[in-house]
């Protein structure tokens, strides 16, 4: 991995104040493993809190909604984010897409807001089971990445994509690195085509789905696995550190 691997922790609906001590326990072993980004985004409500107690670790949104302002009741925008101490946003998770109805289109809208208030992007991106039994895997991501990407000059600065295929999230079953590496080698060539040369290879692919501290190291040490999305073992300090431990020291390849 040429850059620092960048582990990001989603906490999706789970945290209260008493879970600021685990942020807290992150953000300290952090300090201690510079050789790799390590960033949480916690629910909503804790965005503000996350922010003041750490130091080190990057904190972001997992969602925002596509408009600056105005009469959408429930909805919460990039900027809003941003001035709670949020400093990149997770877009198209599978659980928003499929959850929540969000086509390609309103995916990349959320992106380029999130761009246009200055923070960084997550894409997510992912196949569910039957697509990779059909052998449409392939297919589903570049045509699923293409359609969400944002478009905006410049983009692929602030942007990070997460390969999360849907069958692995939550489910014990990770990928293999073989599968991870394969889908993460079509998504570079995509970004290159889309961004250029320069831009579209300094994107971080990270690979979200089941990675635990027992299978990260292999994961992590993939060729073309920039870092992780990390979902349930994100919620303690300890889970979460040992798979950002496996990443400041990959397996020889
Ligand atoms: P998981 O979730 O690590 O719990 O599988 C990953 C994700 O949804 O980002």
């Amino acid at each position: 991995m040429a850059e620092r691997p960048y582990i990001v922790g989603n906490w999706k609906m789970n945290g209260t104040r008493a879970m600021l001590s685990e942020a807290r326990a992150i953000d300290r072993a952090a300090q201690r493993h510079m050789k790799v980004e390590v960033a949480l985004a916690p629910p909503y409500t804790l965005i503000h809190a996350v922010h003041r107690e750490v130091e080190q670790i990057g904190v972001g949104a997992q969602d925002c909604h596509p408009g600056t302002d105005g009469a959408f009741t429930g909805d919460i925008s990039a900027s809003m984010l941003a001035d709670a101490g949020a400093k990149f946003v997770i877009v198209g998770h599978s659980e928003r897409r499929m959850g929540h109805g969000e086509s390609n289109e309103l995916v990349r809208q959320k992106a380029q807001a999130a761009l246009s208030a200055s923070m960084r992007v997550i894409m997510c991106c992912g196949e569910d089971a039957e697509t990779r039994k059909a052998g449409r895997a392939i297919q589903f991501v570049t045509e699923q990445l293409t359609a969400s990407l944002p478009e905006m000059a410049d983009a692929a600065e602030k942007l990070t994509v997460a390969y999360e295929p849907i069958w692995a999230i939550g489910t014990g079953n990770n990928a293999t690195p073989a599968d991870i590496t394969e889908m993460h080698r079509e998504i570079r060539a995509l970004l290159v085509k889309l961004y250029g040369e320069e831009q579209g290879k300094a994107v971080r692919i990270l690979y979200g789905g089941s990675v635990k501290p027992e299978n990260a190291r292999e994961i992590l040490s993939a060729d073309e696995v920039g870092g992780a999305l990390v979902g349930g073992a994100s919620l303690t300090a300890d889970s979460f550190m040992g798979i950002a431990l496996a990443a400041g020291d990959p397996l020889d390849n």
